[in-house]
């Protein structure tokens, strides 16, 4: 039953992601885009001043370095004179007006027009400009969105000199495609603090483009690990997840080839990966790490393998039904996302620290962030079972990562019926302590324990966690630990006790708290054994 269901969930995901990805359209971001404005502010024969302006209107996608380049066809034979806040990547055969003294910005039928860099002369900007061609996506970063630039146009000497908008937008990002641009009403602007309000003065177009992870690249960009406390491997990323090509990666120790090629900074660099089984430039992990009585915690961790690109702003949509139920987020803004607006919020975005982990750095030891979700468990749906604690889909930087099939997803110890027998080998036992609430304020001083309840290991974690869901009582906080055979606690080389897992009335971090007091023996008032 478990696995048909599993089979026929699979099903459904593969078929939406293929259709959503194909069509441009994200059902996690419906009205996400990015608008091309064109305002024409200023116009007379010959002469035409413009205001276009770029848009990022998308919840987590944004536009990296080397940022947009955008283009467009001149359906009559128009110039661009002057550049503001932007410039044209060449200039063109402007042999036209040779005679004329000043020869225009650019004369090409087809310009490419480019962000100015941050600190461009003063004389240059106009307000908007000057990112290097970088957009922010507008949960991020609701400042640095837009893209403005300023042109005045004229004509060739043998035209007419009538403005006309325009074909064949191109913003230059890989999986962007424009349409043409469709006469709107006039952009107002508000003036005077906003008591006043101008307006474009002759008419307003706008081109729309959208995303689409299948035009942007053949080959998935990321991919997916799990793992959790009650199982005892690790399920990798699906082998070949992103291509099997091992001919551009990098072999440990290796000099990735960065440091020995030049390369434009205005292109993007095709990345050249560590040597992995997966091949993917970014592997994501998520660890099911504790579960407590009424929370739950996960530990994300997002490693970067490509050895020629840091993530500046990087980002990660997760799907996961208790995202409802987010309690905290440690180290990492999140934004619960609810595209339809009903009430679903199963959905949510993850992202750096300004300043702190932003940067997701290139390949190495430092290649990495990690975030530790607190997750209130909804009685009523919460299990462990069926791979429900793991993510329905996660997407870095907007694309979809590879996730295991749900066939390999961990299972619950004695649950599954591939699974093979817990770990009865472990020496160990796992016990449960039941603590009074009041104890554990005094930083679970061991001496204060009334209670405890021990269980052989080869009972199985999951089969102790049942154990404890019934020894707990309303007042206690019930803590899992190893133990040894003579009820010593079994401490790391930090002198922590080794915690498998926990139920607590509140949360807490377990690792950092559970100090055991060197020579603390627990005091057995009652044993019980099962
Ligand atoms: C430049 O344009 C002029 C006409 O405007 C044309 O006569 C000339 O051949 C062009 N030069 C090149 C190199 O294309
Ligand atoms: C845009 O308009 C041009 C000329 O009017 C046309 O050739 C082109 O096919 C149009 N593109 C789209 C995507 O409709
Ligand atoms: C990434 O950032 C690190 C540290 O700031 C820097 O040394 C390295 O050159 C950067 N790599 C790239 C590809 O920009
Ligand atoms: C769920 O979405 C609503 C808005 O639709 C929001 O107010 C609430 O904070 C979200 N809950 C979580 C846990 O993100
Ligand atoms: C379980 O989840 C479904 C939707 O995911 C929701 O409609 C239902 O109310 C939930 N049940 C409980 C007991 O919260």
């Amino acid at each position: 039953m478990g696995a048909t269901l599993n089979l026929v969930y699979a099903v459904t995901i593969i078929l939406f992601t293929i259709s959503s990805t194909s069509h441009g359209y994200d059902p996690l971001d419906p009205f996400g885009k990015i608008t091309i404005k064109w305002d024409l502010l200023l116009s007379s024969p010959g002469h035409h001043t413009v205001q276009v302006k770029l848009e990022n209107m998308q919840e987590y996608r944004h536009i990296d370095k080397p940022g947009w380049k955008l283009s467009w066809h001149w359906e009559s034979k128009q110039v661009i004179w002057d550049m503001r806040g932007a410039e044209t990547t060449e200039q063109g055969n402007c042999s036209a007006f040779a005679s004329s003294g000043t020869l225009p910005h650019c004369c090409l039928r087809r310009p490419t027009i480019v962000d100015l860099l941050p600190g461009s002369p003063f004389n240059s900007q106009v307000s908007n400009c000057c990112r290097g061609g970088v957009l922010t996506s507008m949960s991020q970063d609701h400042t640095n969105h837009v893209s403005v630039f300023h042109m005045t146009i004229g004509s060739f000497p043998d035209d007419s000199g009538e403005f006309t908008m325009p074909s064949n937008f191109d913003i230059g990002v890989p999986g962007y495609s424009c349409d043409n641009a469709t006469s709107v009403a006039p952009t107002k602007y508000s003036t005077d603090k906003g008591r006043r309000k101008t307006q474009a003065l002759a008419a307003t177009w706008e081109a729309v483009c959208v995303y689409s992870q299948f035009r942007s690249s053949q080959t998935p960009k990321c991919c997916v690990s799990l793992s959790a406390f009650y199982y005892r491997n690790i399920v990798p990323c699906p082998t070949c997840s992103c291509g099997c090509s091992s001919s551009h990666c990098v072999k440990p120790g290796e000099m990735p080839p960065y440091l020995e090629q030049k390369h434009d900074p205005d292109e993007e660099v095709s990345p050249v990966v560590e040597c992995t089984k997966h091949m993917c430039p970014i592997h994501i992990h998520w660890h099911v790490k504790v579960n407590y009585r009424e929370y739950w915690r996960v530990k994300i961790t997002a490693t970067n393998l490509n050895t020629m690109k840091n993530y500046t702003d990087w980002n990660l949509v997760v799907l996961h039904p208790n995202l409802k139920s987010v309690e905290q987020v440690f180290s990492f803004n999140y934004k619960s996302l609810t595209p339809y607006h009903n009430g679903i919020n199963d959905t949510g975005m993850f992202w750096g620290v300004k300043f702190y982990n932003d940067v997701l750095l290139q390949a190495g030891k430092i290649g990495n962030v990690q975030t530790e979700l607190l997750l209130k468990k909804d009685m009523g749906n919460f299990s462990f079972r069926e791979g429900w604690a793991f993510p329905r889909r996660i997407l870095f930087n907007g694309d979809e990562c590879v996730m295991p099939s749900p066939d390999d997803y961990p299972r619950l110890p004695g649950y599954a019926s591939s699974s093979t027998s817990s770990s009865s080998a472990a020496s160990s036992f796992v016990t449960i302590m039941i603590i009074t609430l009041e104890s554990r304020i005094r930083k679970n001083n061991f001496e204060k324990l009334e209670q405890y309840v021990v269980i052989p290991s080869d009972s199985g974690i999951y089969h102790s966690l049942e154990i404890a869901e019934k020894a707990r009582d309303t007042n206690r906080a019930i803590l899992i630990g190893k133990f040894d055979q003579g009820s010593q606690p079994s401490l790391d080389k930090g002198r922590k006790l080794q915690i498998l897992t926990s139920h607590t009335l509140k949360p807490v971090p377990i690792t950092s708290e559970y100090w055991i007091p060197s020579k603390s023996k627990p005091r057995c008032i009652n044993r019980v054994w099962y």
